[in-house]
């Protein structure tokens, strides 16, 4: 009989599949929203619409179940409807699920091989007034932003050629352009790799194809006005993990970091790879360049950051190694020497999900968010210790201040929302969903972006759980295309 596996925790609360498509007109506020916010904020989460195929498997492994919360005159409505992908719609066919394990083919029921296997679950990115369902080991999806209708994968027209469309694009404030990249971009586990920039007209700008130092999660990257910035962290992959049954990835302690970075007006000719010791690196807050010398911040652990992807030498997952503790290298792409040349750690509240007002992305940024995993922080048992804790640094001075949301929650990736259009860098809001394990109810909450310890402005409150979904962006309304 199908059923969700209950020897894994990846689908049993608080992290079981929701499964809900649907619409909730008018959402109850404690609080206030603030009346002069208008736009949508969408969000997503994996949620395997069937129930698993397979006996193991990771959190993320999960069609993408897109949610917007439209924000008008205090009032707040959530939309939400899966990314009809070419996977999810096979296994609705089938009524039962046909993909196995996450990124492994080798594990799918056989009517499905070669089939596109992506889950659109990691990034909902509006993009000249197109949304985008993201995932790093497929094509970008297009989706309707109002509907939330699938249209389907794009290619942009026949110009892109490489499979694969990251699900960490950035937007240059200055061109437009959206700038993304692909790795595995020949085939699963290939060192083949694509630098992208897409015109706000949807056009494929440039496919630029270079090689990895080695195969590895390439889950976000780092652009400035000159230069785009490939962090290669050694989570690693091969056939034979695959064959093995293994999780996709396992952390290689052996091997070293690189940063590479490639002048944007360049091509794979042009690419330096920087040199650093075995550690870890995900998401990116932000990058920019100063002449030729680069800035990248990142939160780095020693070790591995994700326990469900364990050492290939099969050490235990140690936590505090885990921790991963905003860091900024720098590089100079006229240096001599291939070592990073300063590594500067710029906060000791560990944690992940960091992010920046986003309309200074490629600029030096002036104010950084994140979440923070703090042990020492009570927590009910079966909550935590997770993310608990929003961290707010303001990197011209210094100041810092955290948030914690209490002990029965789990918080999601914060989203910075500008006050107005025209706001100074800062001013303005952060979105996050705060998950009550306990209750077992999600809340949108709304914290002054440079109060943030001061607790929430408004909590909007959902009838149900939403799953712990990875990324969200805010879109104003001026930006939303026509109905
Ligand atoms: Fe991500």
């Amino acid at each position: 009989m199908a059923h969700f596996q209950t020897d894994t925790n990846y689908y049993l609360n608080p992290a079981a599949p929701g499964r809900f498509e649907g619409q909730v007109p008018d959402l109850p506020v404690e609080g206030e929203v603030p009346h002069h916010l208008k736009g949508a904020f969408f969000r997503i989460q994996p949620d395997p619409l069937f129930p698993r195929m397979t006996e193991e498997d990771v959190y993320f492994n999960g069609d993408g179940l897109l949610a917007r919360f439209d924000f008008d005159n205090g009032q707040v409505r959530f939309t939400q409807r899966y990314v009809e992908t070419d996977k999810l719609k096979l296994e609705k066919a089938a009524g039962r699920a046909l993909f196995g394990r996450y990124r492994n083919p080798l594990t799918d029921d056989a009517s499905v091989e070669g089939k596109i296997r992506g889950t659109g679950n990691t990034n909902p990115f509006v993009h000249g007034g197109t949304l985008y369902a993201l995932k790093e080991d497929s094509p970008a999806i297009v989706m309707d932003p109002w509907t939330l209708e699938t249209k389907g994968y794009t290619d942009f027209g026949g110009r892109m050629k490489g499979q694969t469309f990251s699900a960490h694009p950035k937007i240059d404030p200055v061109t437009g352009n959206m700038v993304s990249f692909g790795y595995g971009s020949s085939g699963p586990l290939t060192t083949d790799c694509t630098y992208m920039e897409v015109s706000p007209q949807g056009e494929l700008l440039k496919e630029v194809w270079f090689k990895a130092p080695y195969y590895c999660m390439m889950h976000d990257f780092g652009v400035t006005q000159d230069y785009v910035i490939f962090p290669i962290a050694p989570m690693v992959s091969s056939w034979e993990r695959l064959q093995a049954n293994k999780p996709h990835f396992g952390f290689d302690k052996t091997l070293p970091v690189y940063l590479g970075v490639m002048p944007r007006q360049g091509d794979a000719k042009d690419i330096r790879w920087f040199k650093a010791p075995n550690q870890n690196a995900c998401h990116v807050f932000n990058a920019w360049n100063e002449g030729t010398k680069i800035f990248f911040d990142v939160p780095v652990s020693r070790g591995n950051g994700l326990h469900f992807f364990p050492d290939l030498d099969g050490s235990p997952f140690n936590p505090m190694e885990a921790l991963a503790l905003p860091t900024r290298w720098i590089v100079d792409y006229a240096s001599t020497g291939d070592e990073f040349k300063k590594v500067t750690r710029l906060s000791s509240m560990g944690g992940e999900f960091p992010r920046i007002d986003d309309r200074f992305q490629t600029f030096r940024h002036h104010h950084a968010w994140w979440l923070v995993a703090d042990p020492s922080k009570p927590f009910t048992k079966g909550c935590g210790p997770g993310f608990a804790n929003i961290g707010y640094k303001n990197m011209t001075n210094g100041y810092e201040s955290v948030w914690w949301a209490g002990e029965e929650y789990h918080l999601q990736e914060p989203c910075f929302v500008p006050r107005s259009k025209d706001a100074p860098e800062g001013d303005g809001y952060l979105i996050v969903l705060a998950d009550n394990l306990v209750a077992n109810l999600t809340e949108l909450v709304i914290l002054d972006a440079l109060a943030v310890e001061k607790g929430p402005v408004a909590r909007v409150k959902l009838p149900f759980r939403l799953r712990s979904g990875l990324h969200g962006n805010w879109v104003d309304a001026s930006q939303m295309p026509a109905a």
